[in-house]
């Protein structure tokens, strides 16, 4: 099946029952501070989801462009992917689960013919402390559905911990089968809503022996296994609560439905090909890599991980150009320049020494002539800015070899260490992966734990060079506007658990008597608001809880759910303190430090003064 066809297909059938077809939205979101990118359906639509009137009425279908940043380096497996579209539709409190699950499930097993011996199911097993029940109501109507086709549909509780067991519908807990924009729960700030989900899986097939040939090959197989067998196409959302201060939660005025299909999945699905880059969107792609390259995409586990990470990477900058993103340092640039850079890396990998990238973007262009006419519209525009960020890191790789060559030609030659790939990477910006790889070709061998090692020394070398600077007056006073520091982070988010989401870190201020800080919220706080703001950051510092400093790659830490709130400022490795344990954290944040260690050594706190600081701008004073 062709994508477009596809594409088509899903939006008629649902036209068909009285859905309105809307156009995807930019991959940028619009009203949105809270995001870099779309990464769902749902973000474009949060408003009427909680009951704000869409001017096409409460039935709505669409296919949306979706970017997801945090998966920059999943990608290399047969199904993530950083660009996809989302195939979304939508009850803004109009119906619920029976006409989506019977509607949903005659799509699959008639208009696209999916065998449906092959979909499997996951439902919530619900939660006590939630007061949120199992999702019996879903399970019925699955089963019903499962039995009009002959399928007795036997459903069973922990198959993560006892296997499949002949089952086809599985329940799965909150961290499985809940969707909000926060994910689980308890991540969720108040006024977010969410709602537990039922996911639909196509099984690829116990006889292809994908789970035994993975390195999971040892873990009992389960939907959710990240083996391979069983890919997730499809995730109906009963999006029905919404968090309060309290930590609990209420029905919203109205029940909707989510539903998210993936575009790319569901064409790997009706392919009964485990590989999302072997699908229409993919094919032409890699085609032409291998053109240019000296390798097949097939010719070995490493070669197809190159493959795969370039022609995700290229067509996903590509169709991020297409929506006004370009390479740079700043905000949504900053991912464009990776995603770039990365193709380079990898296409050097498989052997691509010449430059690619303007040949290779009208090959991504024509897959979407029909679908995004204006893509191939911008051509012009979106080759000649990936084309000059190409062109710059050409450069950058250039002075990064020949200063390698340079280390090669002494007497005798300097073996190149760690330190020496930090150098690169520090001046020039020449990837520590790169210098090993040259390296690795001298028969040299440098580990990432001596780059990460090297980098460590440097950020402690400059630390102290800055802190004798402000030795003398401040040292003394120093232990104090630690503890500050640290209550500035108990307090950003403490006022985003209490006040939302929005509340964002527009300034601070400390001395050694107080602590300013200021925040964007719309209005003055009430007296009750301020207590449980005060209460909440004196539970947390009375809790004793642990302070832990991290450094991470800036993707990773920005995975981990950490707060930036100017992601451009940051260099790729990140420094992130957390305070907390485990998972149950209650602040992650890109910060330099220093820190208390634990945040008894805080001692009590208490808001003194709130004022306005500018329009929409509130500010607070602790001691
Ligand atoms: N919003 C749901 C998701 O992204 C459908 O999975």
């Amino acid at each position: 099946m062709k994508p477009d066809e596809l594409r088509n297909l899903y939006l008629s059938f649902f036209k068909n029952n009285g859905h309105e077809i809307v156009p995807s939205a930019s991959i940028v979101p619009e009203n949105d501070p809270t995001t870099l990118f779309t990464g769902s359906g749902m973000q474009p639509m949060m408003e009427y989801l909680l009951g704000a009137k869409h001017p096409k009425g409460t039935r709505i279908v669409d296919s949306q462009k979706c970017f997801r940043s945090q998966d920059i380096e999943e990608v290399g497996d047969n199904r993530h992917i950083t660009f996809f579209e989302m195939l979304g539709n939508w009850s803004f409190g109009d119906y619920f689960k029976q006409e989506q699950l019977e509607w949903l499930f005659k799509f699959l097993t008639r208009d696209i013919d999916l065998d449906p011996n092959k979909l499997f199911i996951t439902v919530f097993r619900g939660n006590d402390k939630l007061k949120i029940g199992k999702d019996v109501k879903s399970v019925e109507i699955w089963k019903k559905l499962f039995l009009q086709v002959g399928i007795e549909a036997k459903d069973i509780d922990f198959s993560e911990k006892t296997g499949l067991q002949d089952g086809r519908i599985f329940y799965y807990d909150e961290t499985k089968n809940w969707w909000s924009r926060a994910g689980i729960p308890d991540k969720m700030p108040a006024g977010e809503p969410g709602g537990p989900d039922s996911e639909v899986f196509y099984d690829f097939g116990a006889d292809k022996n994908i789970h035994e040939n993975s390195q999971l090959k040892d873990e009992v197989c389960h939907v959710n296994c990240d083996c391979g067998r069983f890919l997730e196409i499809g995730n109906n959302v009963f999006m029905q609560y919404q968090k309060q201060a309290d930590g609990g939660f209420k029905e919203l005025s109205q029940k909707n439905v989510d539903f998210g299909g993936g575009f790319e999945r569901i064409l790997a699905a009706i392919n009964d090909t485990a590989d999302v880059f072997q699908t229409a969107l993919f094919i032409p792609i890699i085609r032409h890599l291998e053109k240019i390259s000296d390798q097949k995409y097939e010719s070995s586990s490493n070669s197809k991980r190159s493959f795969r990470v370039i022609a995700d990477h290229m067509r996903a900058a590509v169709m991020l150009a297409a929506d006004g993103v370009y390479p740079s340092n700043k905000e949504q640039g900053y991912f464009a320049r990776r995603l770039v850079r990365r193709s380079i890396r990898y296409a050097k990998m498989i052997g691509v020494n010449q430059l690619f990238v303007a040949d290779l973007i009208p090959v991504i262009v024509e897959i979407y002539q029909n679908s995004y006419p204006d893509v191939s519209q911008k051509l012009v525009k979106i080759q000649s800015v990936l084309v000059q960020e190409e062109n710059k890191f050409a450069k950058t790789i250039e002075k990064g070899l020949r200063e390698l060559e340079k280390y090669q030609e002494m007497t005798p030659p300097v073996a190149i260490d760690g330190a020496i790939a930090f150098r690169l990477y520090e001046t020039h910006g020449f990837p520590f992966e790169l210098t090993q790889e040259i390296a690795h070709e001298k028969g040299q061998k440098i580990s990432l734990e001596e780059f990460e090692n090297a980098k460590r020394a440097h950020a402690v070398m400059s630390r102290d060079a800055s802190s004798d600077k402000f030795k003398g007056g401040l040292q003394d006073s120093s232990v104090q506007t630690t503890k500050y520091h640290t209550a500035t982070h108990l307090l950003h988010a403490a006022l985003r658990k209490i006040l939302g989401r929005h509340v964002q870190q527009k300034g601070s201020n400390i001395t050694v008597d107080r602590l300013r800080f200021d925040f964007s919220h719309p209005q003055a706080l009430s007296q009750n608001e301020k207590i449980q703001v005060q209460d909440q950051v004196n539970e947390w510092i009375d809790a004793a809880l642990p302070v832990k400093v991290e450094h991470l790659r800036k993707s990773d830490a920005l995975e981990s759910g950490a707060i930036a709130f100017f992601v451009e400022k940051y260099p790729d490795e990140v420094t992130i303190y957390t305070i907390g344990d485990g998972d149950a954290w209650i602040s992650k944040e890109f910060c330099g430090g220093p820190h208390v260690k634990n945040t008894s050594e805080i001692g009590k706190i208490e808001i003194f003064k709130e004022k306005a600081a500018s329009a929409g701008v509130r500010r607070v004073y602790l001691k």
